[in-house]
């Protein structure tokens, strides 16, 4: 699986590495790399064989700043944009992703970089990242589940100063907000990711994948329901195989 416009794919061992790809524009999230991931994410699911995932952006400055500016309000009609939301549903695929999601984040990470993040299960940033949504100011909110992932993430209060004031934070901030959960100097960033990948895939596999679902789909529920589901899932676990 190769050859992509706008992201590159590559596999080492059970670990996967998805790279934001338009570096010259700061991997800016475009209809093409929307297109791009949704296949490349859609094939990570169906592979058991894989056991984590990181994502990253490629060149110096960015992991990503946020949607085209350049195709802003291109879509054909709103009738069709709707359709090809419908068809592929990119962010419920990310959250429907049974492997863990490991965002190494640098530079600029805004908007839709930023709720790309948002949907990965752990965040690490080199110390130079600089966090933001700068919808506000276009006019718009955030359309790739930011509103709804931001403050389940840093609480309310923090969220709702960064979208109503395009606030931005730097990776101090971001650490001490929750985040990310940890910042690295930037030459450390990819090697840390890739240590987190691989502790992750010595693990037991179903352990890990019905973890995750624990905790994402417990986050949902009221606690009586989410114990409920942990027992289940603990069971799962533990009635499946060695690997
Ligand atoms: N869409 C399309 N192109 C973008 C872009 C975006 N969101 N953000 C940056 N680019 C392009 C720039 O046009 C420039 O291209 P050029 O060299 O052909 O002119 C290139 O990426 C580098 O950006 P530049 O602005 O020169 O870098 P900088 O270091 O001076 O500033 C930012 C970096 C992130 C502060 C600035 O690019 C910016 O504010 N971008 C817009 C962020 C944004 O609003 N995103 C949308 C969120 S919904």
């Amino acid at each position: 699986m190769n050859g992509f416009e706008t992201v590159i794919y590559e596999r080492n061992g059970n670990i996967a590495h998805v790279t934001l790809n338009r570096p010259r524009v700061l991997n800016v999230y475009s209809v093409q790399m929307r297109d791009d991931l949704y296949e490349i994410l859609s094939a990570i699911k169906a592979d058991d064989e894989i056991r984590a995932v990181i994502f990253k952006g490629a060149g110096e400055k960015a992991f990503c700043a946020g949607a085209d500016l350049s195709e802003f309000l291109t879509a054909p009609s709103v009738v069709k944009a709707r359709k090809i939301r419908v068809l592929r549903d990119l962010w419920g695929l990310f959250r429907s992703m049974p492997q863990p999601l490991i965002a190494a984040l640098h530079g600029y990470v805004l908007g839709s970089g930023m709720e790309i993040a948002l949907f990965c299960d752990i965040r690490i940033a080199a110390e130079n990242t600089i966090f933001g949504l700068p919808e506000m100011g276009l006019g718009i909110i955030p359309g790739a589940g930011g509103t709804q992932t931001l403050p389940r993430v840093i609480g309310l209060a923090r969220a709702l100063d960064m979208l109503l004031t395009n606030r931005r934070m730097n990776a101090q901030e971001a650490l001490e907000s929750g985040l990310v959960s940890r910042v690295v100097p930037g030459d450390r960033l990819l090697e840390t990711a890739d240590e987190i990948a691989r502790k992750i895939a010595s693990f037991k596999a179903a352990a890990v994948r019905n973890g995750k679902q624990a905790v994402l789909q417990g986050l949902d529920m009221p606690l009586q329901q989410g114990l409920d589901l942990e027992k289940r899932l603990a069971m799962k676990t533990r009635t499946s195989g060695h690997q």
